[in-house]
């Protein structure tokens, strides 16, 4: 039975940014199967898109195929040029893009068009990267000899992408990717189709040429065996959790793409005795509950030094019991609802095992079922004290708003804490030693840390892990590489 769509979600589409069909060769397209897309505040309906699979992944393929020489051979100031205007869309429909990603996503529509900005600074940023693609004459090992390095975009481009970021984990791959000169095929969630949709549309309204972004969804299974399997699909991009990442990435392997992952963390955030309080309470506050704990660079540990630990505590869990919880799209909002009931169930798991291990709630604890949260995926945002390392909050990535507070002695036992795991995405450390700043960060095995702060994504800066949280890094200058293949020229002369 379908859902009700309790109110149209954009009031004057008049761009027609909600699509209920998918976007291959420049063409709205639409198949025999349709699935739903539900909100997640109240599980009404959103909007319904096609659900399609290895075909029409096939043709997209095609297309993007086609497309990708005559788009390679404008210059980079006219790609830009293009990637400009599509960003310039994005923030004159910043309200709409927002009340979209709100309606399919959940978070607090505040926080929706945060990264609707975030989002078209991906775009932004690459514009002017496209013209900065440069190479070299390197001096050559013999006299009769030249050495010419060109870079040179890697073809067609295939993305799968999460639910947690349903633009900004999208223009952050396509941004670079189409400067470089590559073409692009999309799969985004099929929890956010909507959202990557409008942007499909935004795209052609701003004139990026037909093959150039595709965009299909459905069954995942079967397109991501196209998008891994097709060899004319020269590079993979990833984001998404570990496991799946590595199965897609394997598959990547029988035909030797270039392979970019974004996978799972397991951040500690480190609060030391000499750190400002307010100022690492409130970095707590926007690194774990941010999009209510379901980042890939949430606080997942919180771990504090035994002397702060008291005073850290209390004033944490003050402020997390003030956050008001409700539908993204109802005034003001802290914290909207989980994306599922799958998701609500680990962030009562990883609750309930904490307990059993004698960690104390000091706010939250639960799902929220009262009638202003009926029919909702709502946890209340939740605090707990005396957590030992060996609880799942630290030991799985969370994804859910629950934070786990392990108390530490030293800094050397908290380094060994913090790169006991598999992850090393992002880790955050508070303290006010010079020393220390730069001792801890250079100690901890991770691709970013936050030192004094619980904000690190921008697109001036390179986003990406190491160990088992990825490969490749997207943002910054350093993002335009992993889209880039370099060719030598040797010239005999
Ligand atoms: C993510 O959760 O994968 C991305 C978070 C960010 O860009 O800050």
């Amino acid at each position: 039975m379908l859902a009700e769509r309790s109110t149209p979600v954009l009031e004057n589409d008049e761009l027609g940014l909600l699509r209920d069909t998918a976007f291959i060769d420049g063409a709205w397209v639409t198949g025999e199967h349709r699935f739903d897309v539900t909100n997640p505040a109240d599980g009404s309906l959103v909007g319904t898109v096609p659900s399609l699979g290895a075909a029409e992944a096939t043709l997209a393929v095609d297309a993007a195929a086609r497309a990708q020489p005559a788009w390679a051979r404008l210059t980079g100031q006219a790609r830009g040029a293009v990637l400009r205007r599509w960003a310039a869309l994005m923030l004159e429909n910043k309200d709409a893009l927002a009340r979209l990603m709100t309606a399919e996503q959940g978070k607090p529509l505040a926080e929706a068009a945060g990264e609707v900005a975030y989002a078209a600074s991906f775009l932004e940023w690459f514009a002017e990267e496209a013209r900065r693609v440069n190479g070299a004459l390197l001096t050559p090992h013999a006299t009769d000899r030249r050495l010419v390095v060109r870079k040179e975009p890697v073809g067609v481009v295939a993305a799968v992408t999460p639910w947690n970021f349903p633009l900004a984990m999208i223009t952050r791959k396509a941004g670079p990717a189409l400067a470089a000169g590559c073409t692009f095929v999309l799969k985004p969630s099929e929890l956010t189709p909507l959202s990557a949709l409008a942007l499909a549309r935004l795209a052609e309204l701003a004139g990026v040429p037909a093959g150039v972004f595709n965009v299909v969804m459905g069954d995942a299974v079967a397109i991501g065996e196209v998008l891994t399997g097709d060899k004319r699909v020269r590079k993979f991009t990833f984001t998404g959790s570990t496991a799946v990442g590595k199965m897609l990435a394997a598959r990547c392997m029988n035909t030797v793409k270039r392979v970019s992952l974004e996978l799972g963390g397991n951040a500690p955030f480190i609060v030391f005795d000499d750190a400002d309080l307010e100022a690492a309470v409130e970095g707590a506050l926007a690194s774990k509950f941010r999009n209510a704990g379901q980042t890939c660079v949430c606080a997942n540990r919180l771990l504090i030094q035994s002397g702060i630990y008291d005073a850290f505590a209390a004033r944490l869990a003050e402020r997390v019991a003030a956050f008001v919880v409700g539908p993204g799209l109802a005034g003001r909002t802290d914290q909207g609802p989980l994306i599922d009931a799958r998701a609500v169930a680990k962030a009562q798991a990883h609750v309930e095992d904490a307990v059993s291990r004698g960690g104390r709630i000091l706010t939250g604890g639960a799902q929220l079922t009262d009638d202003a949260h009926a029919g909702g995926t709502f946890f209340a945002p939740t605090v707990i004290a005396d957590v030992p390392a060996s609880a799942l909050l630290c030991r799985e990535e969370t994804f859910g708003p629950v934070a786990g507070l392990v108390r530490f002695e030293t800094e050397e036992e908290v380094i060994a804490l913090a790169n006991d795991t598999d992850a090393g995405l992002a880790a955050y450390v508070f303290t006010r030693d010079l020393g220390r700043s730069w001792r801890v960060p250079e100690a901890l095995a991770y691709g970013m840390v936050g030192l004094n702060t619980g904000l690190i994504s921008t697109e001036v800066a390179p986003f990406g892990g190491v160990k088992e949280s990825g490969i490749g890094r997207e943002g910054s200058s350093f993002g335009m590489d992993d889209y880039l293949d370099i060719k030598l020229t040797c010239l005999g002369v």
